[in-house]
C-alpha cells in the first residue's frame, strides 16, 4: 500500500470513528438502546482500526503521523476507554435484556450519553487536527484540543443532567480548569517561533559586509569580453488574443502579441540581454528564467529580487548562457493568473557551433479553455518528415498540473530532463512520461523508414489531438492506445555516472519541508493555505545557507495534492525517493514532482549567492502559501529584511 493510500485510509477511518461515536451518543440520548450499543461497538472497533492504520503510517515516517501520535490518538484512546468502562456495561445490559423502559432510561442517562459523546468529540478533534493543523502541531494546539474535548464533555453533561447540584459544582470546577487550559493554549499560540531555519548549520555571520540582492547583476554587454556574442531581445507584455489552430480565440496576456511569447534561442557562451516592457498589464510583470541559474537580480522574483514592472515601466535582464538545454520563461508577478493568461515563452540554448541536425520542435504544453494544446495546436498537427531524420522534441509543461506524454510508433529516448542530458538513456518502449508542472523533457528518435503509420505525440493519452509525424506520401495511420502504458520511473532510467555534485561528503545543512494543506491561524486573516511545516508564506522561516555549503533538502508530501517542487537559481541532484536511491543516470532537476505520501531527498551546492524562491510550481498553491525563501548569508533584500529584522 502506498503512503498516499494510507493517508486517505486514515482520514476515512478517522471520520467513520467520529461518526460512530457521535451516532452512538445521540442514539443513546434518544433511547434507541440497541442501535446505540451497535454503534458504540462499531466505534470501538474502528477506533482500534485507526490505531493500527496510524501505526503502519508511522513506519513510513514520523512526518505523516506527528499530530495523531502526540495529540489525536491519546485523546481518542483515553475518551474511548472511559466510554467503554462507563457506558459499556449499561449498553450490554440493554442489548441482553431487550429494550425495556428502565433500560432505555438508563441508556439515555448522563453516565452513558456523556462518555459516548465525549469520545465522539475527541474523535472529531482528531479529524480536525489532521485536516486543519497537520504537521504544525504545537503545545498550543495540544492544549486547545484538550480544552475543546473538555468543554464538549461539560456541555453535554449540562444538557443531559440538569439540576444535579453536587455534579453541578464539580462541573463548575471542571469548566474553570478547562478554561485555564484553553487560555494557556491560546496564549502559547502567540509565542514567536524561530524566524530562520539554519538547517543545522552555523547562524548568520554578522561581520560579513551585507550586499543587496539587487546588486547581483549579470555582465554588462558594454564590458563583455571579445568573442562573446550579445543576443538582444525585447519582450513587451500586452493584452491581446491567442488564436488556436482550431480557430478558437482566447483573450490573453501576451509577450509581443503572441502566446507563447517569442521563442528565445542562444548558443552556449552568448550574453543574453532581454528588455522587458509592459504596455497594459495592470497587475505588473517580471520575467523569471525557469531552470536557468542566472545571477539573483536577473531572476525576476517579484518582491524579492526586483519590483514588478508596471505599465510604462522597463527592466533589463542580462545573463551568460552557461547551461545548454530546454528552459522557459514566465512572469513571476501574480504568476498563477499571469502564466495561465499567456505570459510565458521558451528558451533554448544549444552547444556552441553545434547547429541542430534534423528536426527540432519546442513544444510548450498549455491548457487553454480546458484543452491541453501543444504551442497553439489544440487539435492534430501533421508534419511530413523524411525517414532517417533525427527528431528532437523539447517538451515543456507550462501548466500547474502534470501531463502524461507518450510517443507512439517509434522507439524514442528521453535524452534530457530539465535541460540536463541523461547519461545513456534507454529506449522508452511502451512507457509514458509524466511531466511535472514547470518541468521539461527532451525526447529524441530517428524518423522511421518503411510503411509505418508514422509517429504520434500524445498529451494525456488523447488520440484525437497532438502531433503526427509522417513520411512523405504516407497517410497518418491509427495511433496506439497509450492510456495503459506505465509511466517511466526517472529514478532508474539511464546509466549511473559520476554526478556533477559530490555527495560522498556530509552535507553542511539539512532542511526538511513537510508540505500539506492546513488552516494557518498565525497569518492575518487566518486562512486555509498550502503549507510548509504547518506555515504559509510569508510566515515560513527562510532557509539560511552560506556560499559553498552542500545542502540536503527533504521534501515530504503529507497531503492529498501533487506538488512539483521548484528551487530558483539551482539544480538539485535527486538522491532518493521514499528511501529508494537513484540507480539510473544522475538525476538533475529544477522541478520535481512530489506525489501524495512521497519523500524526496535531494542535494545541491549553494553556489549562486542571492535570495531565492523555493516553491511548489502548481502556481495556485504558491499563491496560497506554498513558498519560502532560500537566503544566503550577507545578502539583503526587501522580504528578507522584513523577515529577520
Ligand atoms: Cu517557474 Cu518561481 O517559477
Ligand atoms: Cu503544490
Amino acid at each position: 500500500m502506498s503512503t498516499g493510500g494510507l493517508i486517505r485510509i486514515d482520514l476515512l477511518v478517522a471520520v467513520v470513528a467520529a461518526a460512530a461515536w457521535v451516532g452512538a451518543g445521540v442514539c443513546a440520548a434518544l433511547r434507541r438502546a440497541p442501535l446505540a450499543a451497535a454503534l458504540a461497538g462499531v466505534a470501538v472497533l474502528v477506533s482500534l482500526g485507526r490505531v493500527a492504520v496510524v501505526a503502519v503510517l508511522a513506519g513510513r515516517g514520523w512526518w505523516f503521523v506527528v499530530e495523531k501520535v502526540t495529540v489525536g490518538l491519546p485523546l481518542l484512546i483515553i475518551a474511548a476507554g472511559i466510554a467503554a468502562v462507563a457506558a459499556g456495561p449499561t449498553l450490554l445490559r440493554a442489548v441482553r435484556s431487550g429494550a425495556t423502559d428502565t433500560v432505555a432510561g438508563a441508556v439515555a442517562g448522563p453516565k452513558v450519553v456523556v462518555p459516548l459523546l465525549t469520545a465522539g468529540s475527541a474523535a472529531v478533534v482528531g479529524v480536525g487536527l489532521t485536516f486543519l493543523v497537520g504537521y504544525g502541531v504545537t503545545w498550543s494546539v495540544g492544549l486547545i484540543s484538550v480544552a475543546l474535548v473538555a468543554f464538549a464533555a461539560l456541555i453535554t453533561w449540562r444538557s443531559v443532567a440538569p439540576g444535579e447540584s453536587a455534579a453541578g459544582r464539580r462541573a463548575g470546577v471542571a469548566t474553570l480548569a478547562a478554561a485555564i487550559v484553553a487560555v494557556v493554549g491560546i496564549g502559547l499560540a502567540f509565542v514567536p517561533v524561530s524566524d530562520v531555519d539554519t538547517g543545522g548549520g552555523p547562524a548568520e555571520d554578522h561581520n560579513a559586509a551585507p550586499r543587496a540582492v539587487s546588486t547581483l547583476r549579470g555582465p554588462d554587454p558594454a564590458a563583455a569580453p571579445a568573442g562573446v556574442a550579445v543576443r538582444r531581445f525585447t519582450l513587451t507584455a500586452q493584452q491581446g488574443t491567442v488564436t488556436l489552430s482550431s480557430g478558437t480565440r482566447v483573450p490573453a496576456w501576451t509577450f509581443n502579441g503572441t502566446v507563447p511569447g517569442p521563442a528565445l534561442t542562444a548558443e552556449q557562451g552568448d550574453l543574453v540581454e532581454v528588455t522587458l516592457r509592459n504596455t497594459d498589464i495592470a497587475a505588473g510583470v517580471t520575467i523569471h528564467w525557469h531552470g536557468y541559474d542566472v545571477p539573483a537580480a536577473e531572476d525576476g522574483a517579484a518582491g524579492l529580487t526586483q519590483d514588478p514592472v508596471h505599465p510604462g515601466g522597463e527592466y533589463v535582464y542580462r545573463f551568460l548562457a552557461r547551461q545548454t538545454g530546454t528552459y522557459w520563461y514566465h512572469t513571476h508577478e501574480v504568476s498563477d493568473r499571469g502564466v495561465k493568461m499567456g505570459l510565458y515563452g521558451t528558451l533554448v540554448v544549444t552547444p556552441r557551433g553545434a547547429a541542430p541536425a534534423g528536426l527540432e520542435l519546442t513544444l510548450p504544453v498549455h491548457t487553454f479553455t480546458g484543452v491541453a494544446a501543444l504551442g497553439t495546436n489544440d487539435g492534430t498537427e501533421t508534419r511530413t518528415v523524411a525517414p532517417g531524420t533525427p527528431v528532437r522534441l523539447r517538451l515543456i509543461n507550462t501548466d500547474n498540473a502534470s501531463h502524461r506524454l507518450a510517443v507512439a510508433g517509434v522507439p524514442a529516448r528521453l535524452v534530457a530532463i530539465d535541460g540536463s542530458d541523461v547519461n545513456e538513456p534507454g529506449e522508452l518502449g511502451d512507457r509514458a512520461l509524466r511531466l511535472p508542472g514547470g518541468g521539461r523533457y527532451d525526447v529524441a528518435f530517428t524518423m522511421p523508414t518503411g510503411p509505418t503509420g508514422g509517429v504520434a505525440l500524445l498529451v494525456d493519452d488523447n488520440r484525437d489531438r497532438g502531433l503526427r509525424l509522417t513520411p512523405e506520401g504516407v497517410a497518418p495511420g491509427p495511433v496506439a492506445a497509450t492510456a495503459s502504458w506505465p509511466a517511466l520511473d526517472l529514478l532508474d532510467y539511464g546509466r549511473p555516472a559520476p554526478a556533477a555534485l559530490d555527495t560522498s561528503v556530509e552535507p553542511n545543512r539539512r532542511f526538511t519541508l513537510v508540505v500539506d494543506r492546513n488552516f494557518v491561524a498565525s497569518d492575518l486573516p487566518p486562512r486555509y493555505a498550502y503549507t510548509v511545516n504547518g506555515r504559509a508564506f510569508p510566515g515560513i522561516p527562510p532557509q539560511r545557507v552560506r556560499e559553498g555549503d552542500l545542502v540536503e533538502m527533504t521534501v515530504v508530501n503529507r497531503g492529498l495534492d501533487i506538488h512539483p517542487w521548484h528551487l530558483h537559481g539551482h539544480h538539485v541532484l535527486v538522491l532518493s525517493r521514499d528511501g529508494r536511491a537513484t540507480t539510473g543516470a544522475p538525476l538533475l532537476m529544477d522541478t520535481f514532482e512530489v506525489r501524495p505520501g512521497e519523500v524526496w531527498r535531494v542535494a545541491f551546492r549553494a553556489d549562486n549567492p542571492g535570495l531565492w524562491m523555493s516553491h511548489c510550481h502548481n502556481l495556485s498553491h504558491t499563491d496560497r502559501g506554498m513558498m519560502l525563501i532560500l537566503a544566503y548569508d550577507g545578502i539583503t533584500g526587501p522580504l528578507h529584511s522584513a523577515h529577520s529584522g
